[in-house]
């Protein structure tokens, strides 16, 4: 492998090249990132007439001491269903209430994890026709064990209207599969709405479930795809993610039934707290809106605008706080603009009928009003010129794992000129990734140094799917596994992690000699770590084929003064097995393995079979 490092022969690499594409699909946010414990908080998901199935809360006592059903009593107008609870303990000395009452309990998304130590905030409101006393506790899932519990007590004139409870529990042991209880032993009718619990440490204090937002910071995305995918498309536009509902308190959310991934979302994950989460990450936000065309059913162009709102959506991020929408931010505790710069017309949409128009409507209204938003076209230009302007052109790819790897070269001879490509999802998939194995890993660490390579004309990458909850698979496979306590990144993540110096790096050009079995991709950056300010040499290759390579790298032009070389690094990603994968039980089987080199400059080294290695 030559690199020559020299001025003239290296570019810079794109500052937003590398970053992540978050999508509401397998519980990724609802019983995922978005740390709120309860499930169907306001007893919205049986949808918005009664009676209303409540799944997943379920009744703690028989009919005989409880009766449980719903009304559309709430004090919410937006998600008017409520919980009506009528106890009838001991009135007549038949109806003996269980020992601790009786009441509802909500499991989460497949138990909650109380951990010993920890404070929740629980927030609910309720409203009676007597005094309450109402028991708040947090117990294993037969309710047999109390992790913490604390009483309620009102007099039947402060909650004869609608009243917000708020209180905080401190666990005192830990529980992976716990559940919330709201029990009591007194008689009367007691309405419920809106029960949240989430734990009081949150990632920067937002609300995003600390060990999972840590893994999205630690591959240093330099921007967010948000919030989909077909998830913003839905199977029908009735079902399709409308921002203007998942802003405001959120309590007055209605949630929506995402129809394409099939389950219900109370939108606690919402628009701005996509939005808020970009910024914690110091990443830009690429916001994603419907463009008035679901899977089965599109709004005509003359009527789409009014449909989308999209001009809205830009204000609200962008506006200051004198704005109509900009004034809904900064009352949601956000009064400076977040640095909305991209936004994409539609995912997936290029071949549908009304697409063409509806795009160029928004194109023309957004960049009328918003000359510098970068807009983002569903519309393929990497072997075709487009018909309709814009900045940057979305490109997916899910395939084999040899497909991908070949396709290290699918950008060499795209155009030069015109709209960069923006490739926001790509993965291999099918039998070669299992769910999420080495081999599928390596193709994509190829596909993504060929990407490096032609930054000139690939402007932004992301991964996708990125997270799934172990209970809720609906895509496979996907960078980061979780369930209420464990998470582990699947080889695919550690792949991520090698480009987390790549973006506003510079690139070498790096030419490998012949290779006669075709199974080498390699590239060579120069990038400034800005903790100690020095500029540092990373060169990663690819081995893809089935027999270790004794290789050559040889460094010229490089300024020894301004480029650290000394306690330099190798860093592995391999294992015994091609189809190797990391678990709960063995999270990182296939992870990257860091050993010292001696000498940078001029060295060979043994690539092993089937890897992906860094030097440094
Ligand atoms: O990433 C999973 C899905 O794949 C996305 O929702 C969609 O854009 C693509 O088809």
């Amino acid at each position: 492998l030559f690199i020559d490092a020299s001025e003239q022969s290296s570019r810079p690499i794109p500052q937003t090249l590398f970053g992540i594409f978050f999508e509401e699909i397998n519980h990724a946010g609802a019983g995922g990132l978005w740390a709120e414990l309860v499930s169907n908080r306001g007893f919205e998901a049986g949808g918005a007439n009664i009676p209303s199935n409540i799944d997943p809360w379920s009744i703690i006592g028989d009919e005989s001491s409880i009766i449980v059903s719903t009304d559309r009593s709430s004090c919410f107008e937006r998600n008017k269903v409520a919980l009506k609870m009528e106890v009838l303990c001991n009135t007549d000395g038949t109806h003996i209430c269980p020992s601790g009452g009786v009441g509802i309990y909500n499991p989460g998304f497949w138990g909650m994890n109380i951990e010993q130590g920890k404070s929740y905030k629980i927030v609910f409101y309720v409203r009676s026709t007597g005094a309450i006393d109402i028991s708040v506790s947090f117990t294993s899932s037969d309710g047999l064990q109390t992790l913490s519990s604390t009483n309620i007590k009102a007099s039947a004139s402060d909650v004869s209207n609608w009243t917000k409870m708020e209180v905080l529990l401190e666990a005192k042991e830990t529980n992976h599969n716990s559940r919330l209880q709201l029990t009591t032993s007194k008689n009367g009718v007691v309405w419920f709405d809106q029960v949240s619990a989430m734990p009081l440490d949150t990632y920067k204090g937002h609300g995003f479930r600390n060990e999972l937002a840590e893994m999205l910071a630690d591959i240093k995305p330099r921007f967010i795809r948000f919030p989909g995918g077909c998830f913003v498309e839905g199977e029908w536009l009735r079902n399709a993610f409308r921002w203007k509902a998942s802003v405001g308190p959120w309590e007055e959310r209605p949630g929506h039934f995402g129809d394409v991934w099939m389950y219900w979302t109370d939108d606690g994950l919402g628009y701005f707290e996509f939005l808020q989460l970009a910024e914690d990450l110091g990443a830009l936000p690429i916001w994603v809106f419907n463009n008035g065309i679901s899977h089965n059913d599109q709004v005509d162009t003359s009527s789409v605008l009014p449909f989308v709102q999209a001009l809205d959506g830009i204000e609200f991020a962008r506006g200051d706080a004198s704005s109509t929408w900009g004034s809904v931010r900064a009352a949601m505790g956000h009064p400076e603009p977040f640095d909305l710069k991209y936004v994409a017309i539609g995912n997936e949409d290029c071949g549908k009928k009304n697409y063409r128009g509806n795009y160029l409507k928004f194109y023309d209204a957004i960049k009328r009003t918003y000359p510098d938003i970068k807009i983002i076209t569903n519309c393929d230009g990497s072997s075709l010129p487009l018909d309709h302007p814009t900045d940057l052109y979305d490109f997916h790819v899910y395939t084999s794992a040899n497909n991908l790897f070949s396709m290290s070269h699918k950008f060499d001879r795209t155009t030069r000129q015109g709209p960069k490509a923006f490739v926001s999802e790509y993965a291999v998939t099918g039998k070669d990734a299992g769910t999420g194995s080495l081999l599928a890993a390596l193709a994509e660490a190829a596909f993504l140094i060929g990407l490096e390579k032609n930054s000139d004309v690939v402007h932004m990458a992301s991964y996708a799917p990125l997270f799934v909850n172990s209970n809720d698979r609906r895509w496979n496979p996907d960078a980061i596994v979780f369930n209420s306590f464990q998470v582990y990144g699947t080889p695919s993540y550690w792949v991520q992690r090698f480009f987390t110096e790549s973006s506003g790096a510079t690139l070498l050009n790096a030419t490998l000699q012949k290779d006669s079995s075709n199974s080498l991709v390699a590239s060579a950056i120069t990038w400034k770590n800005s903790e100690d300010g020095q500029t540092y040499i990373r060169i990663k290759v690819v081995n893809f084929g089935s027999n270790s390579v004794n290789l050559q790298i040889s460094v010229d032009g490089l300024d020894p003064n301004s480029v650290k070389l000394s306690g330099s690094t190798k860093t592995t990603l391999t294992s015994a097995n091609l189809m190797d994968e990391n678990s709960f039980k063995e999270p990182k089987k296939v992870a990257p393995n860091q050993t010292l080199l001696e000498d940078a400059q001029e060295m060979s080294a043994l690539l092993r079979p089937h890897s992906f290695t860094s030097f440094d």
